[in-house]
């Protein structure tokens, strides 16, 4: 596993995605920053993390036989690899936020950016990006955001966790999609923030609505049973947990 180590970029995600571009990526090469000045969350969001405090990092992967309409099992794969090396770390209170936010004690404490490269429907390479926060303290204007030394009160070494969190997720994707189970889907659902709990949701026109979440579809769906005892399924962008 070969590992570049970056003062300052502009995101880990897009200096892999220019390298790949280029053909000029080896197989499972992590890029690591210090800091990014335009790191880069889901759905446009930004990522924003103070210089050398918690780890900012990409993984490329070649991948083969893999269909781009199961894109969520690679997403369920890598969020359990964060959640199982944090349960190693006896942190508590761990859940999945769908699609793939980690959370503890209801904070999120992870972020994932996945980014494919598709060729026939098929996706052939992937960027996975994490933002895993661990010895900021202050999140100014993130009251549901917290950090490894928040929760435990140490100060964590970042090479550390890059190493272990990286070899984890290399592993799993070693013989990825072959492997990928329906028991790695069940785990994915039992950790899910917030299942069978009454909660509000707001769609993409701002509405808000009662609903209870069942689980996830193959596809990625979050399965919703609303007030009329109807389970609809919805899209990421469709729809937004609050809590
Ligand atoms: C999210 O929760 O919105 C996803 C956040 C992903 C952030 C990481 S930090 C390393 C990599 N580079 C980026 O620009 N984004 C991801």
């Amino acid at each position: 596993m070969k590992i570049i180590k970056l003062d300052v970029v502009d995101s880990t995600n897009t200096y892999l995605k220019t390298l790949s571009k280029q053909s000029f990526c080896q197989d499972e090469m992590v890029v690591w920053a210090m800091k990014q000045t335009a790191g880069r969350g889901q759905q446009g969001a930004s990522w924003q993390s103070e210089f050398y405090k918690n780890l900012t990092f990409s993984i490329y992967k070649r991948i083969e036989n893999f269909s781009s309409q199961k894109y969520f099992s690679l997403n369920i794969v890598v969020s359990l690899a964060v959640y199982e090396l944090l349960q190693e770390m006896k942190i508590e209170s761990l859940s999945l936020k769908w699609p793939n936010d980690i959370l503890v004690q209801q904070k999120k404490i992870c972020g994932i950016l996945i980014e494919n490269v598709l060729n026939n429907q098929y996706i052939t390479e992937t960027i996975i990006g994490i933002g895993l926060n661990v010895n900021q303290v202050h999140f100014p204007n993130l009251p549901q955001v917290t950090s490894l030394k928040n929760i435990s009160g140490n100060d964590f070494e970042l090479e550390e966790i890059l190493l272990k969190l990286s070899e984890k997720i290399v592993k799993k994707l070693s013989d990825f999609p072959m492997n990928f189970t329906q028991k790695d889907f069940e785990k994915y659902e039992k950790c899910l923030f917030r299942k069978g709990i009454p909660s509000v949701f707001e769609d993409d026109f701002g509405n808000r609505f009662m609903g209870i979440i069942q689980g996830v579809t193959q596809l990625g769906g979050l399965k919703v049973l609303l007030e009329n005892d109807i389970e609809k399924v919805f899209s990421q962008k469709e729809i937004r947990l609050l809590y």
